[in-house]
């Protein structure tokens, strides 16, 4: 399986978030369990795009709390609460966060010093109940932008909500 761990920053993002999502899918045909596919997804994004810190929070509280689950990186903080930091933003509103500069960003919570920039995506299944939110962080300032939210989007869909 060594060669389905792709390095995909030679491509445009676009591209490589299609050849990222047919990869993903492909690896996770016929996987019917949630964990398993956020270590899978963490790993496969992770590796992707070299980020700092690619994982998940589930919600373990619905409206309340998040507990961390599979990630690629350094020590992750182990709970956030629905509302702090980027995280509990994404939970709280069901809205992906693109925080071009996490110093700016009120209550972020710093787990690696060296993160300047992340993007926060709630992850749902098909029927719309919130079941974590995806965290990637990089030590590039806005790293992030309006095709990141659109690839990751699409590739949790996929994976969690089937299409
Ligand atoms: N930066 C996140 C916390 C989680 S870690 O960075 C792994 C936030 O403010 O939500």
């Amino acid at each position: 399986m060594a060669e389905t761990t792709l390095d995909l920053r030679h491509l445009p993002k676009r591209d490589a978030y299609a050849t990222l999502r047919e990869n993903c899918v492909e690896v996770l045909r016929g996987v019917n369990d949630d964990v398993t596919k956020m270590a899978t997804l963490s790993c496969l994004v992770h590796h992707a795009f070299c980020h700092l810190w690619t994982g998940f929070y589930r919600v373990v509280e619905p409206g309340a709390l998040l507990r961390v689950g599979p990630y690629q990186g350094t020590l992750g903080c182990l709970e956030i609460a629905f509302g702090r930091g980027v995280c509990g933003a994404a939970a709280a509103t069901g809205v992906t966060q693109v925080v071009p500069d996490v110093h700016a960003f009120p209550g972020h919570i710093a787990c690696d010093g060296r993160s300047r920039s992340e993007i926060v995506v709630p992850v749902r299944d098909a029927a719309g109940t919130l079941l974590a939110v995806f965290d990637v962080d990089s030590e590039h300032p806005a790293a992030f932008d309006d095709d990141d939210r659109d690839g990751l989007e699409r590739l949790l869909a996929a994976v969690f909500a089937g299409g």
